[in-house]
C-alpha cells in the first residue's frame, strides 16, 4: 500500500496568507483600505494616479523632483512602436479589448527584452514602460475595433487627460479628468486578489515583467474577477427607471439570485471605494450635460432596497456598484471597463512583483492527491 498524506485543502486558498506584504491593507469590517498606510480617501482627495503608482511600487510618496522625473519618464514612453500598431491593426476586430491588451503586452516583451529581472535598472525601466503604454494600447485597440485610426499621445496632457484624448480625440474638462485619475487611484491595488497572486507566482519564476503583466491581465479577464461593473450596468438598464427598482430587486432577493456589485469576500460594510465614487457620481450628474444621469437614481434606489433586505448578511455595495455608473457618465464604453481596471492595477501588479523579488522563493505549493495508484497499463487493443 502506498502511504497517503492527508492534508486539508482550502478551496481558493481562502484565508491562507500567500506572502508577507507592505503594499496595501484592508480592514473589511471597518471598511478601511490603505496603500502603504495611507487611507484611500486621502489619496483620492489629494494624489494623482502617477504619484500613487510611485508610492505603491517604490514604497514612499515621491519628493517633488522624484515625481517630476517619474512623470517625465512615463510621458516620454507613452507612444507605441509602429510595428506594434501594425500588429494591432491585424488583430480580429471581434476580439475583446482584454485579449488585445494581453497579446500586445506579451508582444512588447519581444521589443523590450527585460530578462534580467534581478537588475534594478531593468525593473525600473519596465515599470515605466508598462504603466506608460497600457493606456495607449487600450485607446488604440478601442479605435481600431471601431474602424478608426489610433491617436498618438499628446505629451502636454496629464496621464488621465491623455487617455481620454487618445480615446475620443478631444480633451476632457477638469471634472472628467479628475474622475479618470481617481478611478485609476482606486483600482491601483487591493492586496492579495487573484491577478495579484498570479503576478507574484509568475514573478517568482523570474519571468520577465511583460509576461507577468500579460498573465495578470489574463487572470483579471475572468468574470469572477474584473467585470462585475459591466453587469451592474446591464442590471440598471434592465430596471429602466427608479420606480421599477424595488420590485426588481425584491424579486431577485426572493429568488435567491445575486445582485451585481453587492457583497465582497473581504468587505463586510460598504466598500470605501464605492463611497468615493458615489460622491463623484453626484458631482458628475448634477451637471446639465450629464449623460445617463438617471442611472444614479436607479442605483441609489437599488442600494436602499439592498440595505433594507441584505444588511443583516453584511452585504453592501462594492466598488463595481458605482464604478460602472461613473464610467457611463463620462462616456466610457462598457467593454472598456475591465481594460481600464487593468490599466490602473498594473502599478499594483508591478509593486507586488518588485516586493516578491526581494525575498523570492519560487511558488511551489503541494496538493492532496485523490487519484488511483498501482494501475496496470492496458494495451490499446484491449481497452
Ligand atoms: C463578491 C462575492 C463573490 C463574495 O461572495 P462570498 O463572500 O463568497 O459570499 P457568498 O457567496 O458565500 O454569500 C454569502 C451569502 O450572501 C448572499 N450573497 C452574496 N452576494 C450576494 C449578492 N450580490 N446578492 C444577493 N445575495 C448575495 C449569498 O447568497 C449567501 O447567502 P446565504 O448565506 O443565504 O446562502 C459575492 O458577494 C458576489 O457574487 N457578488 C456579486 C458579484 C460582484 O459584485 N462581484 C464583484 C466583487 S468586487
Amino acid at each position: 500500500m502506498v502511504e497517503e498524506r492527508h492534508m486539508d485543502v482550502v478551496p481558493g486558498l481562502e484565508g491562507i496568507p500567500a506572502a508577507e506584504s507592505a503594499i496595501s491593507y484592508i480592514d473589511g469590517e471597518k471598511g478601511i483600505l490603505e496603500y502603504r498606510g495611507i487611507p484611500i480617501g486621502e489619496l483620492a482627495d489629494n494624489s494623482s494616479y502617477l504619484e500613487t503608482a510611485y508610492l505603491l511600487v517604490f514604497g514612499n510618496l515621491p519628493s517633488k523632483d522624484e515625481l517630476a522625473s517619474f512623470t517625465e519618464d512615463i510621458t516620454l514612453h507613452t507612444r507605441l512602436k509602429l510595428k506594434i500598431l501594425r500588429m494591432m491593426e491585424l488583430m480580429p476586430e471581434a476580439g475583446h479589448p482584454m485579449d488585445y491588451m494581453q497579446a500586445v503586452t506579451s508582444l512588447m516583451g519581444m521589443y523590450y527584452p527585460a530578462r534580467d529581472t534581478l537588475d534594478e535598472k531593468v525593473r525600473a525601466a519596465s515599470v515605466v514602460r508598462l504603466i506608460a503604454k497600457l493606456p495607449t494600447i487600450v485607446a488604440a485597440c478601442h479605435r481600431l475595433r471601431h474602424g478608426d485610426a489610433p491617436i498618438a499621445p499628446d505629451n502636454s496632457l496629464s496621464f488621465a487627460a491623455n487617455f481620454y484624448y487618445m480615446l475620443f480625440e478631444k480633451k476632457p474638462d477638469p471634472l472628467i479628468e479628475r474622475i479618470i485619475d481617481v478611478i485609476l487611484i482606486l483600482h491601483a491595488d487591493h492586496e492579495m486578489n487573484a491577478s495579484t497572486f498570479s503576478s507574484r507566482v509568475v514573478g517568482s519564476t523570474l519571468a520577465d515583467p511583460y509576461t507577468i503583466v500579460s498573465s495578470a491581465i489574463g487572470t483579471l479577464s475572468g468574470p469572477l474577477h474584473g467585470g462585475a461593473n459591466e453587469h451592474v450596468i446591464y442590471m440598471l438598464d434592465k430596471i429602466g427607471c427608479r420606480e421599477n427598482a424595488r420590485a426588481y430587486i425584491e424579486d431577485k432577493i426572493d429568488k435567491k439570485e445575486k445582485i451585481m456589485g453587492v457583497g465582497h469576500r473581504v468587505y463586510k460594510t460598504k466598500d470605501p471605494r464605492a463611497i468615493i465614487l458615489q460622491g463623484y457620481a453626484h458631482k458628475l450628474f448634477d451637471r446639465k450635460d450629464a449623460k445617463n444621469a438617471e442611472m444614479l437614481g436607479i442605483a441609489e434606489e437599488v442600494e436602499k432596497v439592498v440595505e433594507e433586505r441584505l444588511s443583516a448578511k453584511k452585504l453592501y455595495p462594492n466598488v463595481d456598484f458605482y464604478s460602472g455608473v461613473v464610467f457611463k457618465g463620462i462616456g466610457i464604453p462598457t467593454e472598456l471597463f475591465t481594460p481600464i481596471f487593468a490599466m490602473a492595477r498594473v502599478s499594483g501588479w508591478l509593486a507586488h512583483w518588485v516586493e516578491q523579488l526581494k525575498t523570492n522563493r519560487i511558488y511551489r505549493p503541494t496538493q492532496s492527491y485523490i487519484g488511483k495508484h498501482r494501475q496496470s497499463y492496458v494495451a490499446l487493443e484491449d481497452r
